[in-house]
């Protein structure tokens, strides 16, 4: 199995180094990035994306922001890192994986007594948190294994696998933890209007490490599951309230076919993504561009009059969740997240 990271720290160039993913499948393009204002276009582009890759992505910002910044007094140097902090912020407001990132480094740099403990310290936690995150996948992948049938066909949506984070992956975390484990699992990928996140991504993730994966059109899911052809939904996730599982547009449609069809629902997430504070109806979705939707290579597809509506994320609500894989434990109804998250005490 492939373990090549998406996103790490150059120690040597003091920068961030990542796979350019919107050139994916066609291109395998490797971006050294060292400037704020570039790092927060590439996360708005979706070069960087998935929830937990954006959680490292602002980890490694902060840090970028921290080398780049005047060292000469403590107070204007903390000035500035937090406003290159309030960019990175303010670039995708659902996956609530990046202002954790963000925050983390953050935290850790108060106690320092000049600039470059602080410096340093924010390059030693960012590169933890890139550790952490590659190590909840694989424990992800573990947990989720052991619910699959020995064979199966699992239905996924968008790209939670390795490129969504540091490596790995959620969702496709456990396929790969399940393949390695001599399970013989078919995958069926989502190819995820408008960007294709499952077509581009999920599929070049997969074949290249030999798992037998078939792209569908969203809208043959439910044909599929109808005809008994999936035996699982596993998917990823942007973020997760009390009451609802943010993810990429589409992915309730997904739920309540299984529902339906009484297949089992996974969603496969780490701690980071969990939001205790807040519940569905205090979420930002975020709304993306209409030429997302309108434009397909150099043609339009839709008349300039007609209104174009690009929500990037839908909420499933925690009713049609069979269960939530995380890093710990897997989390069955009556899922409770404050007591998941009453172990944890991460800093
Ligand atoms: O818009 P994207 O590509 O960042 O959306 C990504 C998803 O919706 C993923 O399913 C989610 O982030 C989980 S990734 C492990």
């Amino acid at each position: 199995m492939n373990e090549t990271a998406t996103l790490w720290w150059n120690a040597e160039n003091t920068s961030i180094h990542y796979i350019e993913q919107t050139l994916l499948p066609n291109e395998y393009t490797i971006i050294k990035c060292r400037s704020i204002e570039r790092l927060a276009t590439a996360i708005k582009r979706l070069e960087i994306r998935g929830a937990p890759a954006l959680g490292v992505a602002g980890a490694y910002g902060v840090a970028l922001s921290a080398v780049l910044a005047d060292k000469k007094e403590i107070q204007s140097f903390m000035a500035a890192v937090q406003r290159d902090a309030g960019i990175l912020r303010s670039t995708r407001p659902t996956a609530i994986n990046l202002t954790w990132g963000i925050d983390r480094v953050l935290a850790s740099m108060t106690p320092a007594h000049d600039c470059n403990e602080a410096c340093s310290r924010a390059i030693a936690k960012a590169e933890e948190i890139a550790r952490e995150d590659t190590a909840c996948c694989h424990a992800i992948g573990t947990h989720g294994a052991a619910l699959l049938p020995d064979t199966c066909t699992v239905l996924t949506h968008c790209n939670a696998g390795a490129l969504a984070c540091s490596s790995w992956g959620t969702a496709l975390g456990v396929i790969r933890s399940a393949v390695s484990a001599g399970k013989k699992v078919k995958v069926i990928s989502c190819e995820t209007r408008p960007l294709l996140q499952g077509a581009r991504l999920t599929a070049w993730e997969l074949a290249r490490d030999g798992i037998d994966v078939t792209t569908i059109t969203d809208s043959t899911a439910a044909h599929l599951m109808r005809k008994g052809m999936i035996d699982a939904v596993v998917v990823g996730a942007d973020r997760i309230t009390r009451d609802a599982v943010f993810n990429k547009i589409g992915t309730y449609m997904h739920a309540v076919c299984a529902h339906h069809h009484k297949i089992p629902f996974y969603v496969a997430a780490p701690r980071s993504t969990f939001d205790e504070n807040n519940s569905e109806r205090d979420v930002i979705i975020e709304e993306r561009g209409r030429e997302e939707v309108t434009i397909m290579g150099s043609r339009t597809y839709v008349p300039d009059e007609a209104y174009v509506k690009n929500y990037a994320f839908d909420a499933t609500p925690m009713e049609l969740v069979t269960a939530i894989i995380t890093e710990t434990e897997v989390l069955r109804p009556p899922i409770d997240i404050h007591k998941l998250l009453s172990h944890y005490n991460t800093t």
